[in-house]
């Protein structure tokens, strides 16, 4: 039996931003289910922000008091909520000055809303019967959880014993607070040994500095992020970690997208019978106002519209994309100048290029499967979950080589008759329309080389992605891990001079 809980800002159904809220949800059910997991259901604290959608189930299991230099005494009566849910202990913060808000993120206060968070759930940590055997922080807004364990709850009897566990889902994010608002998160501002920059505290660096383990989302970023080039300023506080800082894949959950049950389909199909996937490309390309009796190549993109993700690459390589044969649906919302660029693309284009401006999840699945390739040009990819989704709706994706996206996709042209899609080497428009061509000259017009490209999509939709059967079994040997360098007293934040992480630098 191991005890574990997870602090995160993010947690799908209940608050979604990006990629972390799925793994939160997905990983913390499969550790519940999978036969080596952790024997009962994983804790997941988040904070009640105004949109989360509470269950009609979920209990008040009291309040705890938190130091809060903004409130009156400066202490806070914090609100704790439960609800067991979807495979796990939902332990929902509610307090509402900090989280009733419109949005998650964003809040020139975050790091005193994070802090206050974090602060919370080591309290109810604290006040339950049975100690948490790890406690598993999910990027910077959960960091000062692990820094104020160290920092406060040191000599406490039920949190002194528990390892820590970060896992970094974006190394670009860190949380910085300058020297003169520390007091907000109840830290001193003249300890130079928990802030040894002049300037202030980086929160994903303390987080890093004090966690027993640390962990991202894929080992080919893992390689990249203690890279100079790669590490965005904290290369070298990863490479201090030693064989601390691993990287473990992602999964998608395999209920979750399954082309054979989702109801968002015009048809559904699987790998064996795959007729149903001709008709939800017919369809998606009529609800897109594009021809769906031309055979050429559809592309689908996916995502937010940011510098991370590559889009404004895609927009400078598009025409020369149309110009070879390809058509492209982009789904997304985002930068305005990015989304400009899309828009002028399809304005320019309108029988071969569309661009939808927002985030829509039901459209989301129609691309997913009714294109015939899966397109992501991100610059940097800690793990990236669009390429797995493609791959199990059986459209072949077209990848920069870079970190979890060059974990999880095969090229074809290197390993004919292995691959699993297209990948190119550079995040460049001119890289970018190599992988495309290769990809469209590979896909089969009036018959030719169709079966190569059926064992293409075959081999794609073969690939199996499921938390429970990979990822979550890589997890919980990382937790048995954390356990042990926990016990071993090895010094993880030991403050003395020689054995502390480089302060980072900027990239
Ligand atoms: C972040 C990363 C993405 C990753 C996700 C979940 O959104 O940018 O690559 O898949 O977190 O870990």
């Amino acid at each position: 039996m191991m005890r574990l809980a997870f602090i995160a800002a993010e947690c799908e159904p209940w608050a979604k931003a990006g990629g972390l809220a799925d793994v939160v949800d997905a990983l913390a059910r499969a550790l519940g289910r999978i036969p080596d997991g952790t024997g009962e259901l994983v804790d997941v604290f988040l904070p009640r922000y105004r949109g989360v959608p509470v269950p009609e189930e979920t209990r008040d299991t009291g309040a705890v008091v938190v130091p809060d230099p903004r409130a009156i005494g400066s202490r806070a009566t914090v609100g704790v909520q439960e609800t067991e849910t979807h495979g796990y202990r939902l332990r929902l913060i509610d307090y509402p000055p900090a989280f009733d808000r419109a949005d998650i993120y964003g809040y020139e206060d975050d790091p005193w809303r994070f802090g206050l968070f974090c602060r919370a759930a080591l309290e109810v940590l604290r006040s339950d019967a049975v100690p948490p055997d790890v406690i598993h922080v999910h990027d910077w807004h959960a960091c000062p959880a692990v820094l104020y364990r160290d920092l406060f709850y040191a000599d406490d009897p039920l949190l002194r014993d528990a390892a820590t566990m970060l896992t970094i889902h974006n190394l670009a994010y860190q949380g910085w607070i300058p020297r003169s608002e520390l007091p907000q998160l109840g830290l001193d501002p003249d300890n130079r040994i928990l802030a040894p920059d002049p300037a202030g505290l980086d929160l994903l660096w303390a987080g890093i500095e004090h966690a027993d383990i640390v962990t991202t989302v894929s080992p080919g970023f893992a390689h990249e992020a203690l890279t100079r080039e790669g590490g965005f300023g904290l290369d070298g506080a990863l490479r201090w970690k030693g064989d601390r800082f691993t990287g473990i894949i992602n999964g998608i959950d395999a209920d979750i997208w399954d082309p054979a049950t989702d109801t968002d389909l015009a048809a559904t199909y699987n790998r064996a019978d795959r007729a149903g996937k001709a008709t939800c490309r017919a369809r998606l390309l009529a609800e897109v106002g594009l021809d769906p009796d031309d055979a050429g190549p559809v592309i689908g993109v996916i995502g937010r519209l940011d510098h991370q993700k590559g889009f404004d690459i895609l927009a400078d390589a598009a025409d020369r994309a149309v110009i070879g044969g390809a058509r492209l649906i982009v789904l997304g919302s985002g930068d305005s100048t990015i989304a400009a660029g899309l828009r002028d693309l399809a304005e320019g284009w309108p029988d071969a290029v569309v661009f939808i401006e927002k985030f829509d999840r039901a459209l989301a699945r129609r691309i997913y499967a009714g294109s015939d390739f899966f397109l992501m040009p991100s610059r940097f990819e800690p793990c990236g979950t669009g390429q797995m989704i493609a791959m199990r709706y059986g459209t072949p994706p077209i990848v920069h080589r870079t970190g979890g996206l060059r974990d999880t996709v095969i090229d074809e042209t290197a390993n004919p008759g292995q691959g699993t899609g297209f990948v190119f080497d550079e995040p460049t428009p001119a890289s970018l329309l190599d992988g495309v061509r290769r990809a469209v000259e590979f896909f089969p017009y009036a018959g030719q080389h169709a079966s190569e490209w059926e064992a293409l999509v075959d081999r794609a939709m073969a690939v199996d992605f499921d938390w429970e059967r990979s990822s979550a079994p890589a997890y919980m040997t990382a937790y048995r891990r954390a356990v042990e360098v926990a016990r071993s007293g090895v010094p993880v934040a030991a403050g003395a001079a020689g054995d502390r992480a480089p302060v980072p630098t900027p990239p």
